[in-house]
């Protein structure tokens, strides 16, 4: 590990535009559990019957109810972990530039970078199906579902359903952003979701150095990704800023 270690820093030292794109796998240690892989959402849901834009239009009062609700209790727990730190001090010491995140916990922000582009959404939002009006999801009482605005349309989180679109910002933002960096991190995700997935693609096409942490290989391991620190976010991260401050 130490080996792979160095030479993750050696490539993050003369950085000055790596971005990073991150997954479930590194909020995992805030208590928040991943969609792929054991103890994951999707061993006990099918997603199609609970997070598609269909089953939504459907029966909005199940996905709140066996999805939602849920997931606003775990969020309005959950805090920054050491992986989401050291990716903040990253960007801190000038070498990281921007988050790609497929998370919709906006635990990056709490962490404290500036830059995060929210590829999948935010779950910080609820908007209204009828009048398209927003509500902080915190502020939402969730007694009585769904949970419906004023106007008496239904409550919707402000994320990305299977079946929808990608917000077009986020989708050119990443875009930009994988053309121009250094080096992308690809930080605990499965890449196996488009158009996310092919984020890390761009930017190996242009000549980045893609760098994984993840305790599994993934269909970008050694194919897009030069190098692969295979452990947890929260225990590998601190361990790099740690090497690389003692080198600058
Ligand atoms: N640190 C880093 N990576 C980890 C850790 C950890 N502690 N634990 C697990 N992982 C890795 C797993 O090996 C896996 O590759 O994190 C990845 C999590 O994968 P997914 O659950 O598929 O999450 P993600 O890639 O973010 O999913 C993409 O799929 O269901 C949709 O919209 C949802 O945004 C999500 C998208």
């Amino acid at each position: 590990m130490q080996e792979l270690i160095a030479r993750a820093v050696e490539r993050l030292r003369g950085a000055r535009r790596a971005v990073a794109l991150t997954g479930a796998g590194i909020s995992i240690a805030s208590g928040i559990p991943p969609f792929r892989g054991k103890g994951g959402l999707w061993e006990s849901y099918d997603p199609m019957e609970i997070a598609s834009i269909e089953a939504l239009l459907a029966d909005p009062a199940r996905v709140w109810k066996v999805l939602v609700k849920d997931l606003k209790a775990v969020i309005e727990r959950a805090r920054p972990n050491a992986g989401h730190l050291g990716l903040a001090r990253l960007e801190a010491l000038g070498i990281l530039a921007t988050v790609i995140t497929q998370n919709i916990d906006g635990l990056h922000q709490k962490a404290g970078n500036t830059d995060v582009i929210e590829f999948h959404g935010t779950f910080a939002w609820q908007r209204c199906m009828g009048c398209g009006a927003r509500i902080e999801t915190h502020r939402v009482d969730d007694s009585v579902l769904p949970p419906r605005c004023a106007c008496g349309g239904v409550l919707r989180p402000d994320a990305v359903f299977f079946g929808e679109m990608i917000p077009i910002e986020a989708l050119v933002r990443a875009r930009e952003a994988a053309e121009r960096c250094d080096v992308m991190l690809v930080v605990g995700t499965s890449a196996v979701v488009q158009p996310a997935a092919s984020v890390p693609v761009i930017a190996r096409q242009r000549g980045a150095a893609v760098i994984e942490i993840n305790p599994e290989p993934t269909p970008l391991t050694g194919v897009v990704s030069e190098l692969r620190l295979p452990a947890a976010a929260d225990e590998v991260l601190p361990l790099l800023l740690a090497e690389l401050e003692s080198r600058r």
